[in-house]
């Protein structure tokens, strides 16, 4: 693997679950470390500079991605939302972080995607990153929109970019859902150095552990570098989880969108 110590990367989103985590597992590797989110957070170490900016600023993210080495772009709604503000975040969120770049000359954008861009897949399915989005709400169609973002610019533009579809980050797997999606915190920071430093250009790979129950794919992560080696099977037996339902499950329903919608 490419070695990381000494490059200078911008985490986007850096206030966040995944940020702040994965931060820290950064600076470990003494990677130079630039932080930013709309909301305050203090520096996780020496070598962590934290600038508060927003992602509507596009003149200010083309000032801090200036020298970097690459960026990895978690900032935005992590979460079903109603369309205008999803839009606003993370589409138009995400075409700043990808002209900022392009306009700095930073190589390598690392987007956090979601498995919501394929969640309408039913629980019977093995879906990998090649087959067509079926996002499970207006949350995975932004998701859908960042990758067709980052497609455009490394067809475009030339710029490097790498799609992580994220799986469900936590500590441990709390429903049977999760059984299938889950996402270790060790897997995340594996998944993140591997998008970091793959030689493949353009690429796009689901972030799931080693779950013995996936729905998804394995071999796009393998193939960039990424090697899962935890399973939620570790924390017991599978549940069941209806073959017949989507996968994406609560999420999937109408509901879900219906009652995040603005009135
Ligand atoms: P989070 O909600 O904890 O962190 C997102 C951060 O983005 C927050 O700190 C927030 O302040 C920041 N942010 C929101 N709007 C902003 C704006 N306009 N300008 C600047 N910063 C802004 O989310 P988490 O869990 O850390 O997820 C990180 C990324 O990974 C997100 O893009 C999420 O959609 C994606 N993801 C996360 C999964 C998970 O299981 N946690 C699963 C799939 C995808």
């Amino acid at each position: 693997m490419t070695t990381i110590a000494g490059t200078r990367w911008v985490v986007t989103g850096a206030a966040g679950n995944i940020g702040s985590a994965l931060r820290a597992a950064l600076l470990e590797l003494q990677v130079d470390l630039v932080s930013t989110d709309l909301r305050p957070t203090a520096p996780v170490g020496p070598g962590d500079s934290v600038v508060p900016l927003d992602l509507a600023d596009l003149e200010s993210l083309v000032d801090l991605f200036t020298g970097a080495d690459g960026i990895i772009h978690l900032g935005g709604i992590a979460d079903e939302a109603d369309f205008h503000d999803l839009a606003e975040v993370n589409i138009v969120g995400t075409y700043h972080v990808l002209e900022a770049a392009r306009r700095a000359g930073a190589p390598r954008v690392v987007f956090a995607s979601s498995n919501r861009v394929t969640g309408m897949y039913l629980a019977g399915d093995h879906v990998s990153a090649d087959m067509p989005p079926r996002p499970d709400g207006f949350y995975g169609v932004s998701k859908v929109a960042g990758e067709a973002l980052c497609r455009l610019y490394s067809d475009k533009f030339g710029l490097s970019t790498v799609s992580v579809r994220i799986g469900s980050y936590e500590t441990q797997p709390t429903s049977a859902r999760v059984h299938r999606t889950w996402l270790s915190p060790a897997d995340a920071v594996r998944a993140f150095l591997a998008a970091m430093t793959t030689a493949d250009a353009r690429t796009v790979f689901y972030a799931v552990s080693a779950n013995s129950d996936r729905w998804w794919s394995l071999d796009d992560g393998a193939a960039a570098g990424y090697l899962p080696e935890d399973d939620a099977a570790e924390w017991g037996g599978p549940e069941h989880f209806d073959p017949t339902l989507p996968q994406g499950g609560t999420y999937a329903t109408p509901a879900y969108s219906i009652d995040r919608m603005r009135r």
